[in-house]
């Protein structure tokens, strides 16, 4: 079954077309790898799935909600699909009970006490069980990672969007795991090693266009097409 849909997304910035005609299909539990140059589009192709870009043309569908139909609430759309930027920005003045907290309190009212079991199950889940009560400074870049993924958890999300995270650590780890655990993600990321490990299926993008994609292993060994070729000379050397 299909989680995230698009058809002909056309997405312009003024005068540059920015995804010039994107279809793609994620099924349900599938991990897909977004690849390509940079300004190819990949990080506009996740913004759509969130919503967080209106789109000029073509349609945007995730668990059968149309994303870019006006009509559609976002914010619900957006409790269900988790988005792990580059950057994880925690909030340092925050600890990390109430970074992972803060939004399932404020967007669907779980009050405290089961805030903090649901934190510490997420935690758990990271492999940072003991963290509950640290402020983001203290932990190393690896374990503010899984305090960002925990985050995203915390709101049992369907869809986990992740743009080029450069994961270090455990966090690598914690990805894998989810990932053979059947969470649907879509990973921008320019690491091909990990492509290899995590992803089912790999998507390359260029010149926003989805110029070829297929499964992980066979679409990484042998590029159909001259331009992911190139690419992956590029980035392997
Ligand atoms: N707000 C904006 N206004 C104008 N152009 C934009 C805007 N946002 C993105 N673009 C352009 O859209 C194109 C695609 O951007 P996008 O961020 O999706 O690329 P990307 O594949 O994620 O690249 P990178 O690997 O560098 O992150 C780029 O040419 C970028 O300059
Ligand atoms: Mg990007």
């Amino acid at each position: 079954m299909s989680l995230v849909e698009l058809r002909d997304v056309i997405k312009r910035h003024g005068q540059h077309t920015v995804l010039n005609g994107v279809s793609l299909i994620v099924e349900k539990g599938e991990t897909v790898a977004i690849i390509g140059r940079s300004g190819a589009g990949k990080s506009t192709v996740l913004r759509c799935v969130n919503g967080l870009e209106p789109i000029q043309g073509g349609t945007v569908c995730v668990d059968d909600t149309v994303v870019n139909d006006p009509g559609t609430d976002l914010r619900q759309l957006r409790q269900h699909v988790g988005i792990v930027f580059q950057s994880f920005n925690l909030f340092p003045h925050l600890s990390v009970e109430k970074n992972i907290t803060l939004a399932p309190n404020v967007m669907k009212g779980v009050p405290p006490t089961e805030a903090r079991r649901l934190a510490e199950a997420v935690l758990r889940k990271v492999g940072l069980p003991g963290k509950i009560d640290a402020y983001p400074d203290l932990l190393s870049v690896g374990q503010q990672q899984c305090v960002a993924i925990a985050r995203s958890l915390a709101m049992s999300p369907q869809l986990l969007l992740l743009d080029d995270p450069e994961l270090v650590g455990e966090a690598r780890n914690v990805l894998e795991a989810l990932a053979r655990d059947g969470m649907t993600m879509m990973l921008v990321t320019h690491e091909i090693g990990f492509v290899r490990k995590v992803a089912n299926r790999v998507m390359f993008m260029h010149q926003g266009k989805i110029w070829e994609q297929g499964p992980a292993a066979a679409t990484l060994t042998r590029p159909r097409t001259p331009e992911l070729e190139t690419f992956l000379s590029a980035v392997l050397h």
